[in-house]
């Protein structure tokens, strides 16, 4: 019936009304909104006509109930069938209620919390008028240089993958129809941006096809399975050919392998930046490599707008499909209730009520709690509460703890670490000393080094600004900046226990503060809740059990340095391994200063030997394997038991572990729990030469630890 109304609704509309529902436009363009509605300056460079904006299909950007009625009201009376925008807008990890930044969130291996944190998202977001969120982002990561890894959840196609599923089950719900407190999610960005050459933003990506599968897509994958609505075409080339002109990434791919239907978005300007990409001469062209690839929505260009009817006049595009673009843009519609009510979930007075409401900032709190990984310490954490506490650095008093993708979150909202520490460390017990974040005066230097001086114990709240990661946020040299190695090496000069505390949206190089520090607790961008959650661990009432979703690398000279790398012929630590002749660096280790998986507890726990129930697995018959772990510690706390595999002798090289599985467990002190993991043959498949995806009788090895290097592994076979 609705695709029937669908339909017809088509065929009432001309060509130039059919290109122009493909058109995706900024907020500023539209009537109604503040600001809006007047095409000048910078505006006019995309060439959009009034006429063309009213036909327009979506809108990006819009968020704010009274605004986005507004706006939908003034477009519908224009609009000549009545046709509603869609609004979309990048909701990504949090709408006003900011929690962590998805690489943190990739560290809490909570994937019930993520999806929370994806719902409370899409529940504040659909108040304020928002049908779809650019989120979530399924891109692989293994270079920190890249500034855009905070939006990922890190190295690990299984971890991502699950993390994919949470967050698009979070802003989806179950029926978008129905449930008009959530969103339409939009994976991106389809495919392999996380691979960019150099860790240069927007930068080349090539890799075989079987990488390609293996690794890189296996997030979008997932995403979809989950039925996520829409997919984001990449900036970068995959194969020489960039993603929004990428016939065989759009057409055979995603739509005809994956029998994808939903809407395909180009990204920001990615259509008119096939010309300067270097695979269309004029607009005229890019329109045309979009449209062919299948690219249904072309954001902030206006290519399309301008050239598709002479295109498809001209013959060279067939009417059809625009026409099945444009129906799938109606479709989305429709299922979000558009027609029926296009305001949909707009309501200014639900926006009082549930935006940055109690509920929705305890689970931002928890989520940073549960984010925060213990990289190092020798006893200093928790602190005491009779200590004078010095808490000093860039990030003591600052409110830039959001992240980079937190356009409608509110500084002013954010609880900063001093704030959340004063409520703990009263009575002039805490002394504050903030600074800059790339330069320190020396007078800065000197009030630092006094209260150092007055205080039983230092915090240092140190790291980059959200400005020094996310979208084009890469740098070469992931260390602190320089003023702030300067600041620790003076204040260790002082030999006071010393713990630091670091923000920022990358795993750094460390060099400069993880042998001068005697603790450090990796913060990310914490979010709206950040000081208070991290104030909680730091004073001990919460015990930190974030992993790394990513390897923090020895230096950057070892970029990428991921877990799930392949053996080489030489690998350095083999039993007959020669001093030179190996794979290996000559100046730093191979390994990465901190792997995948790890993070420290403030208590300890033992494993016992595990066991394998029998070594040998068929197609009917799982292995089992069962490990005791113990809390050997005083406090109690919560373990990432993790389970690793390699085969031996694949037909082609597999990696030295890969994450099948894990389990969070918490434990009281002195308790035991056995923990038992099941594997599956299918888990064991992989893309082989000629792409097949199946496995390989032979031998495998099976490992459990408590991240990926420090575990045990055990010999079993695939018959
Ligand atoms: C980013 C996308 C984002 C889009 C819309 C682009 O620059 O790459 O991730 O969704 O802008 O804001």
């Amino acid at each position: 019936m609705a695709k029937q109304h669908m339909q017809e609704l088509l065929q009432q509309m001309t060509l130039e009304e059919k290109a122009a529902q493909l058109l995706q436009l900024a907020t500023p363009f539209y009537e109604g909104a503040e600001s809006g509605g007047e095409i000048t300056g910078p505006m006019e460079s995309l060439g959009v006509t009034p006429q063309m904006v009213s036909d327009s299909g979506s809108v990006l950007g819009l968020a704010g109930a009274e605004e986005v009625i507004r706006v939908q009201e003034a477009h519908m009376a224009k609009n000549r069938l009545g046709i509603p925008l869609l609004t979309m807008a990048d909701i990504v990890h949090g709408f006003k209620t900011i929690f962590p930044v998805p690489l943190a969130i990739g560290c809490s291996w909570d994937l019930a919390l993520a999806e929370r944190s994806a719902e409370i998202a899409a529940r504040e977001a659909a108040v304020s008028g928002v049908h779809v969120t650019f989120a979530p982002m399924a891109d692989l990561v293994r270079d920190p240089r890249w500034g855009r890894v905070m939006e990922s959840t890190g190295e690990d196609p299984y971890l991502n993958s699950e993390f994919a599923r949470a967050f698009v089950r979070g802003f989806q719900g179950k029926d978008l129809a129905e449930d008009r407190t959530r969103v339409a999610a939009c994976v991106k960005h389809f495919a392999a941006y996380g691979l960019a050459e150099g860790g240069r933003d927007y930068n080349t990506v090539d890799l075989s096809e079987r990488q390609l599968r293996e690794f890189y897509l296996k997030g979008y994958k997932a995403a979809l399975d989950e039925g996520c609505e829409m997919v984001m075409t990449a900036f970068n080339t995959v194969d020489g050919i960039p993603a929004s002109a990428n016939q065989k990434l759009m057409r055979d791919l995603l739509r005809k392998e994956w029998g994808f239907d939903g809407v395909l978005i180009s990204d920001w300007g990615a259509v008119k930046e096939l010309i300067p990409h270097g695979v269309a001469e004029d607009e005229r062209e890019a329109a045309l490599k979009a449209i062919l690839a299948g690219v249904d929505i072309e954001m902030m260009t206006s290519t399309y707008v301008h050239h598709l009817p002479e295109l498809v006049k001209t013959g060279l595009v067939e009417e059809s499909m625009i026409d099945e673009a444009v129906l799938r843009i109606l479709q989305l519609k429709e299922k979000l209730g558009l027609f029926e009510n296009p305001i949909r979930g707009a309501d200014p007075a639900a926006e009082q009520e549930i935006i940055f409401c109690e509920e929705h900032r305890e689970a931002a709190r928890e989520l940073a709690v549960k984010s925060a990984v213990l990289l190092k310490n020798n006893g200093v954490l928790p602190l005491n509460p009779g200590q004078t506490v010095a808490l000093i650095g860039p990030f003591a008093e600052n409110s830039d703890i959001l992240g980079p993708w937190s356009w409608t979150g509110s500084r002013q909202d954010a609880v900063r670490l001093d704030q959340a520490m004063q409520r703990r460390w009263s009575d002039g017990r805490l002394i504050v000393e903030g600074c800059g974040v790339e330069s320190i005066t020396e007078e800065q230097m000197l009030s630092a080094e006094q209260a150092a001086a007055r205080a039983d114990v230092i915090v240092l709240a140190l790291g980059e600004d959200s400005e020094m990661s996310g979208e084009a946020g890469c740098r070469a040299d992931i260390r602190l900046p320089a003023a702030q190695l300067e600041l620790v090496s003076r204040l260790g000069r002082l030999g006071k226990p010393m713990a630091a505390v670091l923000f920022n949206g990358r795993p750094l190089d460390l060099h400069g503060i993880f042998e001068e520090a005697d603790a450090i607790l990796e913060a990310w961008f914490p979010g709206s809740e950040g000081g208070e959650a991290l104030a909680s661990i730091l004073a001990g009432e919460r015990n930190p059990s974030g992993r790394l979703a990513m390897s923090f690398p020895y230096s950057v000279g070892q970029v990428p340095v991921y877990y799930n790398h392949f053996n080489t012929g030489r690998p350095k630590d083999a039993p007959d391994a020669q001093v030179r002749y190996v794979s290996q660096y000559l100046d730093v280790p191979n390994e990465p200063l901190l792997p995948f998986g790890y993070g420290l507890s403030y208590t300890t726990f033992s494993y016992s030997t595990p066991v394998l129930e029998q070594d040998i697995m068929t197609g009917d018959e799982p292995l089992r394997l069962s490990v005791t772990v113990t809390n050997t510690g005083a406090n109690a706390g919560e373990e990432t038991v993790q389970l690793y595999v390699r085969d031996l002798s694949g037909d082609v090289v597999r990696p030295v572990k890969e994450l099948k599985d894990y389990a969070k467990i918490t434990l009281q002190p002195g308790e035991s729990r056995e923990v038992t993991f099941t594997l599956n043959e299918p888990q064991l498949r992989y893309y082989h030469a000629d792409l097949s995806h199946r496995s390989d009788p032979g031998r495998f090895v099976v490992s459990v630890g408590p991240n990926s290097r420090d575990t045990a592994d055990l010999p079993f076979q695939l018959s």
